[in-house]
């Protein structure tokens, strides 16, 4: 009997010359898995042409609701968004494909799991790192690290073994796509100078094909997660899927990035996001309620660090889960409702409430009601400028200049 080795499979031309690669290299029974995270693609197909080129098993593994809640909601507790403009979709759904590829593996009793990531690219690392994590003496392979093939002979390969070509390896994109966003690459956007054509989108309406009439919508959130959309609610994968629909035809979502790869080149990055987007600005705004100053100045902190973990393959790692217990604590109070407009792809906060709000009308408003005693501000401001003051007429000869 053959060993065995697990293969993460998307059905794409990489991981099925891979099925006959690794028989023909390392004479393994290849088992494919493949993961549903909410990427749109017919598994059914997908399983049958695992076993057409040659996988002596074809998995389809349905994980979507633990990537939204186990995954994608801790990370939009933390707001994080990777360089200002990422929110991370491919990201955070690697360590949750490696983490079921390790579960299969065991269950298998596989002495091998393989990957068709390049060698140029993230998700090789975060794959990897968290395979490496969860079950550090099994074997990796990178076939496609590996076998130094150009796109041109993957093909010639294909055709020679009777492997179906995929009518989308003739698209000029590389897609990768989850219920948290589609990332776009190649072809004609490899030139940062270049406005993307509309081909490149799918999920998000152009701003001239959207409606003329703006949507409101109101997003209720109980602890840091999104609960109902219009008093509805829904669980975390149908209101993700919802929004994407809904804010996609107003054109909500999309992101031009130049992006700093974890290995060391820039790449330009193109994505539709627009649950991500949607959600992120409404718990922000909610946050802006019910947080202090203090506590939202370090989160902002916390939030940079919580994405760079998580694009950096560190997500079994101790310190994300501790500053997942950090982010935790801090949504107790991050319940209420956001009020948001889309609108020919803008999507704008326009109304905000908590029952833990700690805005206070009593001390905002200038109308009558005002408790806000302003004799109060003058000793303040005395005692907040002091050491201002102190070391300006001791260290500064010339006060007039800037
Ligand atoms: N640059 C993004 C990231 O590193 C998207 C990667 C898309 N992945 C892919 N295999 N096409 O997360």
């Amino acid at each position: 009997m053959s060993d065995k080795v697990i293969l993460a499979y998307s059905g794409g031309l990489d991981t099925s010359v891979a099925i006959r690669w690794l028989r023909e290299k390392y004479g393994w029974d290849v088992i494919a898995v493949a993961v549903d995270v909410g990427n749109e693609a017919d598994f059914t197909l997908i399983k049958q042409k695992a076993v057409n080129v040659g996988a002596i098993k074809a998995i389809v593994l349905e994980a979507k609701d633990s990537f939204i809640n186990d995954y994608v909601f801790p990370a939009l507790k933390a707001n994080a968004v990777y360089e200002g403009e990422y929110p991370l979709g491919t990201a955070l759904g690697r360590p949750l494909i490696a983490k079921l590829l390790v579960e299969e593996a065991k269950k298998e009793g596989a002495v091998a799991i393989a990957h068709g990531c390049t060698g140029k690219g993230n998700d090789q690392v975060r794959i990897e790192v968290a395979i490496n994590a969860l079950a550090p003496n099994i074997k990796i392979l990178a076939p496609a690290r590996e076998w130094g093939m150009t796109r041109q002979q993957t093909i010639d390969y294909a055709k020679r073994y009777g492997i179906p070509i995929p009518i989308t390896s003739s698209s000029p994109y590389s897609l990768d796509e989850s219920l948290w966003g589609r990332a776009i690459e190649c072809g004609v956007l490899e030139d940062p100078w270049n406005e993307p054509p509309d081909d490149a989108y799918s999920w998000t309406k152009s701003p001239d094909e959207t409606p003329d009439e703006p949507a409101y919508i109101e997003i209720d959130f109980e602890g840091g997660i999104p609960v109902a959309v219009n008093q509805q609610r829904q669980d975390g994968v149908s209101l993700v899927g919802y929004l994407n629909e809904l804010a996609g035809r107003h054109g909500v979502g999309r992101i031009d990035h130049l992006e700093s790869r974890l290995v060391g080149i820039k790449s330009r990055e193109i994505y539709e996001a627009p649950a991500a987007i949607v959600l992120l600005q409404a718990h922000q705004a909610l946050e802006t309620m019910t947080l202090s100053r203090d506590q939202l100045s370090f989160k902002r902190r916390v939030a940079e660090e919580y994405a760079n973990l998580i694009y950096n393959g560190y997500w079994f790692s101790g310190l994300r889960q501790d500053l997942a217990a950090y982010v935790e604590s801090s949504q107790r109070f991050v319940t209420g409702t956001v009020r948001l407009k889309l609108f020919k792809g803008n999507c704008s906060v326009v109304g905000r409430k908590s029952p833990f709000s700690l805005y206070n009308y009593g001390l905002a408003t200038y109308d009558k009601g005002d408790r806000f005693d302003q004799s109060d501000a003058a000793g303040f401001i005395h005692l907040w400028g002091l050491p201002v003051k102190t070391q300006s007429q001791v260290q500064w000869a010339d006060r007039t200049k800037p």
